[in-house]
């Protein structure tokens, strides 16, 4: 199969590879002039593990090329995917439908008969019928199928998230749209990954339900945080006692400074205006969203209150500002509402990021930027955990301790077990674990 993939950013980079590898001639396209000369050049445009290996041997065997010719990438295709941004709107949170229209609109232009229009990018329920609307009133007559196929890839871990998914969702009415992705998936099926085919609709919202349930689990189990805080309860403990039972499952009940990154934030606050347009608003979600924000802004205090009540005049070392590990995404990272309100209440920050410093360095204005974690730490008053790189997870407590001036450590990722940390001479304070005192 022949595919062109419109928007090569996290998605369709990754994506238009693993098509590659399933044995696809893959051509990604994006308007970003350098973003495409550096991947012709074999340059990433972003982080992410594993995946220039992959787009490199994908080069090599000729599946997969890079252009900024979309007319071009699409005559020849018989897949189109739209995997273009889908950020909020400003002011009421509506999914930004315009790249996805214009996208669709070049598309529509250039496409073949019986070529297939697939959108990959999280779009509101009823956008796939925009999309026909489009088709149909550019192309009138022509047969162009329009198909939804949302993705459920993780940053981080990518490539085996396509490899590998739990299932593949397609949204698709014709029975050539059906054929024309059983073939693109057809490694998928030898392995036995259920496939649901649903119509547009129901495809549309699988993606928004999926995203907005598991926000749902990160601020419950932040809210449980806050209860076991003022209980003596443990966290840890909750989350591995409910997460044992199989109807609720142990992924997503990590507590932690809110929710972030390229998708939940921006697609539950798009639910909550999905749900209000159709008349049937989702108090859980709009609630999942308030809690996830007040949480982000109440962080920078705890940070204060560990640091006796002040940092003004105090250096407070930054470690993570990417808004989970292994991607240098900062799209709406927590740290990017701690690091200025601890600025607001005058702390001096240095920070370290093993992958983000490049996009946080954009962000985030005056920070001492930091080469490693013990550059960050020497000398500072409070070391702040943010994200749960693994490197963080294995520092030498000794070096650790010698560097910063009092050795306070606020972890919002409860890497540490609380005990070992206090037998280490710490102060350490986590997220809803019971505290205890330094040695
Ligand atoms: N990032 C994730 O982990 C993830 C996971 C699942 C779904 N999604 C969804 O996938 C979609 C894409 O997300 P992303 O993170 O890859 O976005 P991104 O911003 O990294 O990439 C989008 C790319 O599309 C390009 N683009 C925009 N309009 C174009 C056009 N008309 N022609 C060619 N290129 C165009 C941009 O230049 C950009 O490079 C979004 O709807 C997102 O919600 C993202």
């Amino acid at each position: 199969m022949r595919v062109a993939m419109i928007g090569s950013g996290y998605v369709g980079l990754v994506s238009g590879a693993c098509f590659s590898e399933f044995g696809h001639t893959v051509i990604c396209v994006d308007k970003d002039v350098a973003k495409i000369e550096g991947l012709k050049a074999g340059r990433m445009p972003i982080y992410e593990p594993g995946l220039d290996v992959l787009v490199e041997s994908s080069v090599k065997a000729g599946r997969l090329a890079f252009t900024t010719d979309l007319p071009g990438a699409v005559e020849k295709a018989d897949a189109v995917f739209i995997a273009v941004g889908t950020p909020s709107r400003r002011g009421d949170g509506h999914a930004d439908l315009t790249y996805v229209y214009a996208a669709a609109e070049e598309i529509a232009r250039a496409a073949r008969p019986g070529t297939v229009v697939v959108t990959k990018s999280t779009v509101p329920v009823g956008t796939g019928r925009e999309v026909e609307r489009i088709v149909a009133r550019m192309r009138p007559g022509v047969a162009i199928d329009v198909a939804s196929n949302p993705e459920f890839l993780r940053e981080g871990s990518a490539i085996e998230d396509f490899r590998r998914p739990d299932r593949v969702v397609v949204g698709a009415e014709s029975e050539h749209a059906r054929a024309v992705l059983r073939d693109l998936y057809r490694p998928l099926f030898l392995i036995e990954t259920p496939v649901l085919f649903t119509s547009l609709e129901t495809a549309e919202l699988i993606k928004y339900a999926a995203n907005a349930f598991l926000a749902t689990k990160v601020s419950f189990i932040n809210e449980m945080a806050d209860i076991c805080e003022r209980t003596g309860a443990d966290v840890h403990d909750v989350a591995r006692g409910i997460g044992l039972d199989g109807r609720i499952g142990r992924k997503f009940l990590h507590p932690g400074p809110g929710f972030g990154g390229s998708c939940f934030p921006k697609d539950t606050r798009a639910l909550v205006a999905i749900g209000k347009a159709a008349g049937a608003p989702s108090r859980l979600v709009e609630a999942t969203v308030e809690v996830n924000e007040t949480r982000k802004r109440r962080m920078a205090a705890k940070v204060i209150e560990a640091c006796g009540g002040s940092v003004k005049g105090k250096t407070v070392a930054v470690l993570g500002l990417t808004f989970k590990p292994n991607t240098d995404d900062m799209r709406e990272a927590a740290s990017l509402d701690i690091v200025p309100a601890l600025q607001a209440a005058g702390a001096r920050i240095r920070a370290f990021d093993p992958e983000g410093m490049k996009e946080a360095k954009q962000l985030l204005k005056d920070v001492a930027w930091c080469d490693d974690t013990y550059q960050a730490i020497q000398g500072a008053d409070v070391a702040l955990f943010l994200t749960e790189w693994n490197q963080f997870r294995a520092l030498d407590l000794d070096r650790v301790r010698s560097a910063l001036r009092a050795p306070i450590i606020v972890d919002l990722r409860n890497m540490y077990a609380p005990a070992d940390m206090a037998a280490r001479g710490f102060d350490y304070h986590s997220i809803g674990r019971v505290r205890v005192r330094p040695k």
